[in-house]
């Protein structure tokens, strides 16, 4: 969510009530599809997986995660129901629904555990930027109980930062003390704030920047155990360089090809 976007009155503006102004960013709904479904492939996402997407809208992300994934692959959470309904009218059409199975639950309270599922990713883009560490905390627990032992739950958080906080130390966009949920303005967190939270909902987190972050900082956080998927999603997702995950046709020839120095290191490449 664009929380301190300044746009005129006659264009359509973050929170408004259309399906795509609604969710924040009206003018890069496009752009924030493509950087949200970057974050999860460069932090390791296959078709195989099966991933939980956390207020997911109007389908943003989703108008290319559910034709991407295997069927029963993707589960929505999102208490604004006609926000997915115009997703599947206007955006990704209804013949998809019986192809790739996606499910839903219309709840403002996190209650993933519903799905009956475990889950490899998960991601929440702009979601507890708006919860108040009461909400905040029951979803961080409730997303997290569901991650799969090897999952990560990739979201986003505002930290504000320090040019928007001084220029502006009363400015009500940056509430801090409230409780449940703040929109279309944002609840500002401090890294130690929110890593903090993480912790007291059974979660470890690592922050990272992408270059099209926005105003919004992603973390990736997972169960304790699972420390290395989640370093290892948030390093891959961080700034990127691409990283070709499966080996091509000439890096296993020349795994096979090379000298036995260059060989181990080809190896190592292979079985990342
Ligand atoms: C800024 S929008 C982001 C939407 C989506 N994640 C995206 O990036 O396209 C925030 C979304 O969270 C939803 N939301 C509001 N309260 C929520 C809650 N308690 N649990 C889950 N989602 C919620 C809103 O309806 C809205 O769709």
């Amino acid at each position: 969510m664009e929380g301190l976007d300044s746009a005129p009155a006659t264009k359509p503006r973050s929170g408004d009530n259309s399906y795509r102004a609604y969710i924040g960013g009206p003018g890069r709904y496009d752009v924030l599809a493509a950087a949200n479904f970057n974050v999860l492939i460069q932090a390791g996402l296959r078709e195989k997986h099966r991933v939980l997407d956390v207020g997911c809208g109007s389908l943003r992300l989703g108008r290319l995660l559910i034709p991407f994934l295997l069927p029963d692959g993707y589960y929505g959470i999102e208490p604004n129901q006609w926000l997915v309904d115009e997703g599947f009218d206007r955006e990704l059409g209804r013949d998809i629904i019986e192809l790739k199975q996606p499910r839903f639950l219309y709840k403002d309270d996190f209650s993933v555990g519903e799905f009956e599922t475990t889950f490899d990713y998960a991601i929440a883009y702009s979601v507890f930027s708006h919860s108040y560490p009461d909400l905040a905390g029951l979803g961080l627990r409730r997303v997290g109980e569901t991650l799969a032992d090897e999952g990560v739950l990739l979201g986003t958080y505002f930290e504000g930062g320090p040019e928007v906080v001084h220029a502006k130390p009363d400015n009500p966009l940056l509430a801090r003390n409230g409780s449940g949920w703040l929109y279309p303005k944002c609840v500002r967190y401090s890294w130690e704030e929110f890593e903090a939270l993480l912790h007291e909902n059974g979660l470890v987190g690592y922050r990272f920047t992408r270059p099209d972050r926005g105003k919004q900082t992603w973390f990736a956080a997972c169960r304790p155990g699972a420390e290395r998927y989640a370093i290892r999603a948030s390093r891959l997702a961080a700034d990127p360089p691409w990283v070709e995950p499966t080996p091509t046709r000439s890096e296993r020839l020349k795994a096979q090809l090379a000298p036995s120095a260059l060989k181990s290191a080809a190896r190592r490449r292979l079985k990342r």
